[in-house]
């Protein structure tokens, strides 16, 4: 896999998501400004790799800050955190490592500047290595779960595009592959942003794993034929009480598999889970522009001008309709979650 997202020669470089899978293209982001813009674009995407680019941005922002006393320095590193902050609401992920690369400056006050600048770079390739070891645990927990000759179905992308790399539920299908299981992948397109269709298709395909795509609504008629043995979804904030907001349609699906008697599973590492959340209701929900229901790519119409649209990015669903959730220490219910993470 290409990386997704990676400090490189001064800039943060990133696969430009919105181009995938018709192109791979790299974009060299110079300035915090150009990093947050691509996160909002969705140029990089899924919460643990929106975190990750965000430290990095932030070490970014930081080199050109030509302030020499720690106090307006840090003025204006806080600045560039809260300009990153801003990009989007409901990944908890982004939040988390801004809060870590805040605390790294405060660590760091008796320091000379330039030693500030370069340690947080190095801060930021840490969140970066560790999500990618956070996303191996996973892996290896969450395999178990299943069984060889099994069909996974998918929702959104949770891959290593999603990730810093190896990914959260692709991870875990991932390495069941890697253990020799011969698994069948079922993507859900992922309306309206498609992506299942243009990222978890193409993720997959990049490493052979059988993969099958499906419209959104085709999941309930393959979970009736009893085709779909599991579920496995990401998360962008999972609440106290183990409700989990994810990529839109993801409460549909774990609705269904319920119905269908499916485990239903999400894999997350403890930077999405948000403890000072209490519950789903609590979870802000982005809503994005109108424009990605009515067109596709924002250039070909679907629906008429001016139909008034709903376009939230996130659902959440409830702990209930959750079998467990995969994370680096181990999988639990939802319920145990808490007390498993509250230190
Ligand atoms: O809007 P996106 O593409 O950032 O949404 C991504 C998701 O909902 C993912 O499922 C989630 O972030 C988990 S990624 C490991």
């Amino acid at each position: 896999m290409v990386p997704t997202v990676e400090w490189k020669d001064g800039a943060v470089r990133l696969v430009d998501q919105s181009r995938l899978p018709g192109a791979v293209e790299f974009l060299d982001c110079r300035d915090y400004r150009e990093v947050a813009d691509a996160i909002r674009a969705l140029k990089v995407r899924g919460a643990p790799a929106i975190g990750v680019t965000a430290a990095l941005g932030i070490a970014l922002g930081a080199q050109s800050v030509n302030e020499t006393e720690y106090r307006t320095f840090a003025q204006a590193v806080l600045a560039i955190c809260d300009h990153l902050a801003a990009t989007r609401p409901t990944a908890v992920n982004l939040f988390w490592a801004i809060e870590r690369m805040k605390r790294k400056l405060e660590s760091l006050r008796s320091q000379p500047i330039s030693s500030i600048k370069q340690a947080l770079i190095e801060e930021a390739q840490a969140i970066l290595e560790e999500d990618i070891g956070l996303c191996r645990a996973m892996g290896r927990y969450g395999a178990e779960l299943i069984k060889d000759g099994q069909t996974v179905l998918t929702h959104c992308n949770a891959g290593a595009l999603a990730t810093a790399g190896y990914g959260t539920a692709l991870g875990v299908i991932r390495a069941a592959w890697e253990q020799g299981k011969k698994i069948q992948v079922i993507a859900d397109e992922t309306r309206p942003v498609l992506q299942g269709a243009r990222l978890t298709a193409w993720e997959l395909m990049q490493d052979r794993i059988p993969v099958t795509l499906i419209t959104d609504n085709m999941a309930g008629s393959l979970m009736r034929q009893g085709k779909i043995h599991l579920c496995v979804v990401g998360a962008d904030r999972i609440a106290a009480n183990g409700d989990v907001a994810n990529k839109i349609g993801t409460y549909s699906v774990a609705v269904l598999a319920k119905a269908h008697n499916i485990p239903f599973y999400v894999a997350a590492p403890y930077s999405t889970i948000d403890l000072k959340t209490l519950s789903g209701a609590d979870i802000p929900i982005e809503q994005r522009n109108p424009l990605e229901v009515t067109t596709i790519h924002g250039s070909h119409p679907v629906a008429p001008e001016g139909v008034a649209v709903y376009n939230p990015a996130f659902d959440v669903t409830p702990a209930e309709f959750i079998t467990g959730i995969i994370t680096e220490r181990g999988v639990f219910k939802p319920s145990e979650l808490a007390r498993q993470f509250c230190s």
